[in-house]
């Protein structure tokens, strides 16, 4: 049950940010990073695939990875969560600033989601930038995983990445701008499924609590955002969101 505190905060809130993280999307059935290394990739670290370094090395094993997990998404639904925030975002103009790679706020209807860690839907040239279209035909990757070699940019050739921000890289400056400004304007941020360690994302609601914004959290678990935050609901993101819109009356 939510207290009746919260929705009141949040009904006199004028601008709010959702900021999601992998939590958002663990009740989709979208595992964590943390939690994802089966078959082939078991004998990974993650925080070495999902590097430059690992791309460079091996680009057939990292490409391979995010083919195996670009096609698991593609077998997900957007959750009741993720349904709650479109529902909410008809009626009211939230931002969504989103950790996760995914596309399941848009799948649920959401507009105006800024993905600071990219897409695994995106790909793009290692050299000239190009986006790369899928191949219409779709091939479903064995459960273990396999390697693949990258495809090649359709204009110069060069091997096509994925469209992610991985570890050690910069975020792309118009979606950091873009999130900064978004936090620095709102007046509630609502942090939900981020375990508010990987930097800098993880500052968002520290941005917007410097600026005065009121801080709500929904997070079975306790994080480091509790250091900022003004309320926690200790629910999952699927149970939490639909009664906060239930409560916001807004039919
Ligand atoms: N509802 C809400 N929160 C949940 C749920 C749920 N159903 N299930 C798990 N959580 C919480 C966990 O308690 C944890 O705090 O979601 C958080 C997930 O934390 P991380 O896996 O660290 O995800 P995130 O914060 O998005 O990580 C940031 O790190 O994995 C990299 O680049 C990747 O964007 C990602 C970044």
């Amino acid at each position: 049950m939510i207290s009746e505190a919260i929705i009141t905060t949040i009904k006199k809130a004028r601008r709010i940010v959702v900021f999601s993280g992998a939590g958002m999307s663990a009740e989709s059935g979208v595992p964590t990073f943390r939690d994802d290394l089966t078959g082939l990739w078991q004998q990974y670290d993650f925080m070495k695939l999902a590097t430059p370094e690992a791309f460079k090395a091996d680009p057939a094993l990292v490409w391979g990875w995010y083919e195996w997990r670009r096609t698991r998404l593609l077998a997900v639904e957007p959750n009741a969560g993720h349904q709650a925030i479109a529902r909410w975002q008809a009626h009211y103009p939230l931002t969504i600033v989103t950790q996760n790679v995914d596309d399941l706020h848009e799948r649920a209807g959401s507009y105006n989601v800024i993905h600071i860690h990219g897409s695994i839907f995106a790909p793009r040239c290692t050299k000239c930038k190009t986006p790369y279209e899928f191949e219409s035909h779709y091939v479903q990757e064995p459960e273990s995983g396999r390697r693949i070699d990258p495809p090649s940019c359709k204009v110069c050739e060069h091997p096509v990445r994925p469209g992610v921000v991985w570890f050690g890289e910069a975020l792309h400056e118009p979606d950091l701008r873009a999130a900064i400004f978004a936090a620095e304007n709102c007046d509630l941020v609502i942090a939900v499924g981020t375990s508010g360690v990987v930097q800098p994302a993880a500052l968002i609601p520290r941005w917007a609590k410097d600026k005065g914004a009121v801080v709500v959290q929904i997070n079975p678990s306790p994080t480091p955002i509790d250091e900022v935050s003004d309320y926690n609901i200790r629910m999952t993101a699927a149970q939490a969101l639909p009664q906060i819109v239930e409560a916001l009356n807004l039919d």
